[in-house]
């Protein structure tokens, strides 16, 4: 379990591990440390490459025959493609593609940090390192014949010495922050109700700096978030909160607040999805975990910024007690919600955690969320929509992505749209007009944000692949976690004159009942 890293400058044909792994970058160049495998063929390394269709296309990867007389057991070429536009997230996919040729060796030897001497390279330490972990990732608990990688050790050769070594270190430390998130998107909801989910935090967190706080329903109640008791309210599972605290000493100041949508399962509730609608649901609280799990990497990162994580947790079930379409809900910040339907249930526990994230009075909020499918249908599988308040707070969520390797792009708020959501009964209704579907979840949730930057990702297309894609599984990515790190890591409290309001409505802050117009009977 586990990838070690560790970095060595035994020239390459003399390095000690069962497999050496070298890039080739397009078309046949060879890359460094391959002169060693081409000495072991005699010269005979081109030839031998004329004969086969490697061409060093990023992520192909082939196993050359070293007739005993490299040290390593055996040789795998790795493609990095063209060697002038090479990127450190090509770096993240070549060094996945070596993880999943590995399997059966359990120490890898490689010089792929030193292919591109034009990047910087701590960034391609920690790339390596990230690709390494990420492409080595299995989920196999559910499987009776599955082979687990033997793959454990990795040596890094390269001379850039305590620099290199930090670099790796920081991006395995990311990378199983990452692993923990995928591994839990991927259990079946069953394994991961509300209560577990919150159990299964603070195992995680215990040791790592971060507080936990976990509300339960007599503690839902008190807090006033309807929006979470009322989206749980169908489900035997029972609802919880988590507040997630990251103090480092010697910091003040206002805290970076992180929120994670977490429907542990979205069965869409009355509202019913189709079968096959349901089919990949259990991925709907990525977001939590996405915010979980970078919470457990900021002290091993020594990451200088207070951090608060925020994450309702709910199974949105229809039965008896589930809540209705025409219902009202009313939010923690007093505003009231109609639920015309019940399957845009992820705005309604979001605006929960907004408007505690608001009234703690954020620096800055961030909130990533499996929130609609119409961003699918915007920007596809692979890159997540980045909506916000604040021209300069969304901006350093946009380079920090980059920065990642993790995909989003822009998509507007227009104020206009706002009566997209206008009830008859209550100060809005969770849904609007089927167009433009992402947006209208976003002026939903900016409703709740009050007097702080924030910034919204509608992760919905790149927290679930429906097939592998580079350095990412088929399944659960848990996409998000490096963007939240390399926020946290770089973060600047935003000057927050830019802030938009949301429009105001007067019935605000007049609350009285927790949920719905008249006292619940049940819970
Ligand atoms: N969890 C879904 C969104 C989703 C869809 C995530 C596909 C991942 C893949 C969300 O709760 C939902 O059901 N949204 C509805 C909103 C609609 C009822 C306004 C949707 O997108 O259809
Ligand atoms: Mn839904
Ligand atoms: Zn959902």
């Amino acid at each position: 379990m586990g990838l070690t890293f560790s970095v060595v400058t035994t020239p390459a044909d003399r390095v000690a591990a069962e497999l050496l792994a070298v890039p080739i970058a397009k078309t046949r160049i060879l890359g460094p440390g391959a002169d060693a495998v081409d000495a072991a063929l005699d010269g005979g390394l081109a030839a031998f490459l004329e004969e086969t269709d490697f061409e060093g296309n990023l992520g192909e990867t082939l196993a050359v025959p070293t007739s005993g007389k490299l040290r390593a057991k055996a040789a795998v070429l790795v493609g990095v493609g063209e060697i002038d536009k090479l990127t450190v997230d090509d770096l993240r996919r070549a060094a996945a593609a070596v993880a999943r040729r590995a399997t059966r060796a359990v120490s890898v030897a490689t010089t792929l940090v030193s292919v591109a001497p034009d990047l910087p390279r701590a960034d391609a330490a920690q790339a390596v390192a990230e690709g390494m972990v990420m492409g080595a990732y299995q989920f196999l608990e559910y499987k009776r014949d599955g082979k687990p990688t033997k793959l454990s050790k990795v040596s890094v050769i390269s001379d850039g010495g305590a620099e290199v070594r930090a670099a790796l270190a920081r991006g395995s430390v990311i990378a199983d922050a990452v692993v923990w998130a995928r591994d839990i998107v991927n259990q079946p909801a069953q394994a991961k109700p509300p209560a577990e989910m919150a159990a299964e935090a603070r195992r995680l967190l215990r040791g790592r700096g971060v507080t936990v706080q976990v509300l339960d329903v007599p503690q839902l109640r008190q807090q006033k978030l309807g929006g979470v008791l009322g989206v749980g309210q169908g489900s035997h599972q029972t609802p919880r909160f988590l507040k997630l605290t990251y103090t480092p000493a010697g910091t003040s100041g206002k805290a970076l607040a992180f929120v994670g949508k977490g429907v542990v399962f979205d069965s869409g509730g009355l509202s019913l999805k189709t079968g096959a609608g349901m089919e990949t649901m259990k991925c709907d609280m990525s977001g939590a975990a996405a915010v979980i799990g970078a919470m457990s990497a900021l002290r091993e990162l020594g990451v200088k910024t207070r951090v608060t994580g925020y994450v309702p947790l709910v199974e949105n079930m229809p039965s008896g007690t589930a809540i209705r379409p025409g219902d009202v809900l009313r939010i923690h910040n007093g505003k009231t919600v109609e639920v015309l339907n019940t399957d845009a249930e992820g705005r309604l526990i979001l605006a929960d955690a907004l408007s505690l994230a608001s009234e703690d009075k954020s620096a800055a909020v961030i909130d990533l969320a499996t929130l609609t499918g119409a961003c699918v249908v915007a920007l596809g599988e692979k890159i997540a929509g980045l909506m916000g308040n604040d021209d300069g707070w969304t901006s350093q969520v946009q380079a920090a992505a980059d920065r990642a390797g993790e995909r989003v792009w822009p998509l507007p708020l227009p104020t206009d749209y706002r009566k997209g959501i206008d009830s008859a009964v209550a100060d809005m209704k969770n849904i609007g007009p089927r167009e433009g579907g992402a947006l209208t979840a976003g002026i939903f949730l900016q409703e709740f944000v009050e007097g702080v930057p924030w910034a919204h990702l509608d992760i919905a297309g790149p927290a679930f692949l429906s097939g592998d894609d580079g350095y990412h599984p088929k399944g659960g990515t848990g996409f998000g976690v490096r963007t939240l790190l390399e926020l946290a890591r770089t973060f600047e409290p935003p000057t927050s004159s830019d802030v938009k309001p949301a429009k105001s409505v007067k019935s605000a802050k007049s609350a009285k009942s927790t949920n719905g117009a008249r006292r619940r009977t049940r819970r």
